[in-house]
């Protein structure tokens, strides 16, 4: 089967969802600029001793985060001190990281090519060594319409690529376009209610989060990560991060800003029996949240409708070797 064949060149608002913070006007969305941002992405020519390409901390499998690493693994098996997120859905997001640090999908590639512990690369040399390679010459060409590699070009690829990962084939999104075969359980809609209950006002349907910054109550650990404060240096803001999708957690493992929960079961128990006070912990989380063994299997098998295999088997987003 040809894959290219299958690319669609418009970017598709699934149903019932609100309209995407970027949307390509600045950036018109082609398969040749697609193609060219997939293969950046899987391209390790992107790191300082090539060895490291985006695909490495973002896996498909996973969701596009790592799978089994609590933080991120880059080059000279330098660690990070944040886990990979996973990447979907990205064209909806206000900002990106776990602090919000980049407000643009399109300045986003950057910082992992230039971060010491990930890529350790010059965007000066990304452009010469993709310059000095025939096929990327032909792509860029296909693209944007001559050959020239910039900075800018790389940035409005990887938006193409990054942007059309849309996760919206979970069991609860074709029951929520009531398509045949989707009905939930028992259980499922029992779950529902639950979630409805205790965590939608920071993981908001139908993206499952608002993209706020909260602080969730995790207690510190050795490495003291301030969170959004790191980027506004205001008090107010410490300990909060993104709130993250609740979309594919079976794939995303582990958990939180930094990996420490490699089960739904231990982050159910932390929100039920974990969750430390502190000046700027959610109001919403200030007394617990108090969950019956029941509540939890029915929530869990809610959250169990969010995983989209047909996402993480998607041809269209892996690798073309
Ligand atoms: C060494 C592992 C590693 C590599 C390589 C890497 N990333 Fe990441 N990525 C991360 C980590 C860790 C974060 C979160 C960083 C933070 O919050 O400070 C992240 C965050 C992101 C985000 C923001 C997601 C969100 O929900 O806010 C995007 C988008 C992204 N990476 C894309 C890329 C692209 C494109 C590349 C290649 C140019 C890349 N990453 C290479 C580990 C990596
Ligand atoms: C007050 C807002 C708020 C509420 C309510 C809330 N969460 Fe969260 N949740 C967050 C934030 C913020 C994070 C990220 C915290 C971090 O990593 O430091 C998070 C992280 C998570 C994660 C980790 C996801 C990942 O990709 O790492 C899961 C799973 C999760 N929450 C599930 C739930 C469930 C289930 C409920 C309801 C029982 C709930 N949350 C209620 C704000 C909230």
């Amino acid at each position: 089967m040809d894959v290219k064949a299958e690319l669609p060149l418009a970017f598709n608002v699934p149903q019932g969802w609100p309209s995407p913070n970027y949307n390509y006007t600045n950036n018109q969305l082609s398969k040749a600029g697609f193609e060219l941002g997939r293969k950046m992405f899987y391209d390790a020519r992107l790191s300082k001793d090539n060895t490291i390409s985006c695909g490495s901390c973002h896996q498909q499998f996973s969701g596009f985060a790592q799978i089994d690493h609590p933080v991120s693994h880059g080059i000279n098996d330098l660690l990070g001190n944040r886990n990979s997120p996973p990447l979907f859905n990205l064209n909806w997001h206000t900002s990106f990281m776990w602090d919000g640090g980049i407000n643009h999908i399109e300045n986003q590639p950057i910082a992992p090519i230039q971060n010491p512990v990930e890529m350790d690369e010059t965007m000066a040399n990304v452009v010469t060594k993709l310059q000095g390679d025939a096929t990327y010459r032909s792509m860029f060409k296909a693209a944007f319409g001559d050959e020239t590699v910039n900075s800018q070009r790389i940035a409005k690829a990887f938006a193409q690529f990054m942007g059309m990962i849309v996760s919206s084939n979970a069991k609860y999104d074709k029951y929520k376009r009531g398509e045949a075969g989707s009905a939930f359980t028992q259980q499922e809609m029992n779950g529902y209610d639950v979630y409805k209950q205790n965590c939608a006002t920071c993981h908001t349907e139908p993206l499952f989060t608002d993209f706020s910054f909260r602080n969730n109550g995790l207690p510190p650990t050795g490495v003291n990560d301030s969170g959004r404060a790191h980027i506004t240096l205001a008090s107010a803001d410490l300990y909060k991060f993104k709130t993250p999708s609740l979309r594919n957690l079976k794939y995303t493992w582990p958990y939180m800003h930094d990996g420490r929960f490699n089960s739904i079961d231990q982050v159910l128990n932390h929100y039920t029996t974990g969750i430390m006070q502190s000046p700027t912990l959610d109001n919403k989380l200030s007394g617990g949240i108090t969950l019956t063994d029941k509540q939890k299997e029915d929530l869990k098998a809610f959250l169990n409708t969010l995983n989209d295999e047909e996402f993480v088997k998607n041809t269209m987003f892996q690798e073309v070797k």
